[in-house]
């Protein structure tokens, strides 16, 4: 099965989130299921230096406000999967973020930027440019890449099978309608059957209306993005696609996410030895001038501080959880008035809640591994990693039941306990009483170490790996793929 999988953020080159750790596993987990899978990337700054063996596939010339755009085709660093590279230095040669400038800013040329991306991966999936590959399936990771599956539609007959994954339907790459202009689409796209979202352009409506399957990273999502609360004005297009959509849960890459292997922690540790993860607890403590209490419960929270990760209801249920005996652990960025109330937090309670204001990748390995349980209370939820790489690690999720978190943590009920099945604690309603009254069943069950050690041990005996998730793809794409072909 030939699959190329289109994205803008791939682990550990171009990451803002959850979505570059998929990218940066799937596509090797689909290779380990007999897959020819490849990527194809926008060539920003980290991905061009880092992409090695690069061989020019196609001069494309100029293009969307491009002087010079040239496919290359090379091989990813540590994991070696094939990369095609769509070099377009005026472009995408900029420091920082993929989408924003340094000040926060939207680039003001995403909408070209990103439908190159697309259009790159449409003609690609076509043949026409790369004759000694072709793809069967082209699989588009959120509104990014979403354009690939409006520029297949519009050069029928395609044959390629398509699968549109939203990773997040928040983020839907809008924009004015005037520039449906730079597109190069026949002016019928412009219209509520396709890219018109409210006289606006938007991409992510490319790839729900135009791919021919649609997937999200878990199964409670892809019903919940059908329903008003969750749809983001979106709910109607996709209910319209019935049962074109599903939800295929998230890996947790175990190369990267290992308690038993991760060499930039304190001690190693697993089910079986978790004397090392008390090591972790003390040199997390130690690291962020926590006071050095094994008793205390540690709350680590390692997060975008955006509106949909909730974490407003961790500062209303904080001083709860200080005045019980617990810590506080955070480490993110994001929103300029929650990282400051953080701060502010933080320095009102020295020795018992940390914060950290940044991006550090080796960092949130030791706060997982050294805190105890990990904050997820998330208004929506499409997967949540944090919360696996928690279970992974022994650090028991306290999230709220939406989406992949919904999907993904057993709740500590009594009937879930005596089954041995509960592998953190969660809650229903987005109020700080209910995220306190969860955070206080975990503080009591911490105070009862045994309890806590079996929810320890079953939180890591969950099996949340690619290769699981790969299988369904394969299967999916398998399916498509004989579909497109009967059509011929
Ligand atoms: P989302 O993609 O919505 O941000 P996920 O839970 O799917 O949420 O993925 C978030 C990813 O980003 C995880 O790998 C998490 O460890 C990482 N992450 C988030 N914030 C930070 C930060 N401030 N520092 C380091 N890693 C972070
Ligand atoms: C998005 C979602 C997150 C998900 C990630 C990877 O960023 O917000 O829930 O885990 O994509 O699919």
């Amino acid at each position: 099965m030939r699959v190329l999988h289109v994205a803008a953020e791939i682990f550990p080159l171009v990451k803002t989130g959850g979505l570059a750790d998929v990218l940066g596993a799937l596509p090797q987990a689909l290779i380990g299921q007999g897959a020819d899978a490849r990527l194809l990337l926008p060539g920003l700054p980290a991905i061009v230096d880092a992409v090695s063996h690069q061989k020019v596939v196609f001069e494309i010339g100029p293009c969307f406000g491009a002087a010079r755009v040239t496919l290359r085709l090379g091989r990813m660093p540590y994991s070696k999967v094939p990369a095609y590279v769509v070099d377009a230095p005026h472009l995408y040669r900029r420091p920082g973020s993929p989408y924003q400038a340094s000040d926060g800013s939207e680039w003001p040329d995403n909408a070209q930027r990103f439908a190159l991306l697309g259009w790159v991966g449409a003609h690609l999936a076509s043949g026409e440019l790369d004759p000694a590959w072709m793809p069967q399936v082209l699989h588009a990771h959120d509104w990014h890449a979403a354009m690939s599956c409006a520029y297949l539609a519009a050069h029928p007959p395609a044959t390629v099978a398509t699968v549109f994954t939203v990773h997040n339907l928040a983020y839907q790459g809008l924009f004015p309608s005037g520039d449906f202009a730079l597109l190069g689409l026949p002016a019928r796209f412009m219209a509520p059957s396709g890219l018109e979202f409210h006289n606006q352009l938007s991409f992510m409506k490319a790839g729900l209306k135009f791919a021919q399957h649609v997937t999200t990273v878990s199964p409670t999502y892809a019903k919940e993005i059908a329903t008003h609360e969750f749809g983001f004005g979106l709910d109607g297009v996709i209910r319209g696609r019935g049962a074109d959509v599903s939800g295929v849960l998230n890996g947790v890459d175990g190369t990267i996410w290992d308690p038993a292997t991760d060499t930039g922690l304190a001690a190693r540790y697993s089910a079986d030895q978790l004397a090392g993860k008390a090591r972790c607890k003390q040199a997390l403590q130690a690291e962020l001038g926590l006071a050095a209490r094994a008793d205390a419960p540690v709350f680590g929270v390692v997060s975008r501080l955006t509106s949909q990760k909730g974490l407003d209801l961790v500062l209303a249920a904080l001083p709860g959880l200080l005045q019980r005996g617990a810590q506080l652990a955070l480490q993110g960025a994001g929103d300029p008035a929650l990282e400051s109330a953080f701060v502010a937090v933080a320095k009102a309670n020295p020795g018992k809640a940390a914060v950290r204001i940044g991006y550090d990748e080796a960092f949130a390995h030791r706060l997982i591994a050294g805190a105890d349980a990990i904050l997820v209370p998330s208004r929506f939820e499409p997967c949540g990693l944090t919360q696996l790489y928690g279970l992974r690690y022994g650090t028991l999720p306290v999230v709220r039941r939406v989406g992949g978190l919904a999907d993904t943590v057993v709740d500590s009920t009594e009937s879930a306990l005596h089954e041995d099945r509960a592998t953190g604690f969660t809650f229903d309603a987005a109020t700080p009483a209910a995220l306190d009254a969860a955070i206080q069943r975990a503080i009591d069950t911490h105070a009862q170490p045994e309890r806590w050690r079996q929810l320890m041990r079953r939180a890591m005996a969950q099996d949340f790996s690619w290769a699981g998730a790969a299988q369904k793809y394969m299967a999916l794409y398998d399916e498509l793929a004989s579909r497109q072909a009967s059509l011929r």
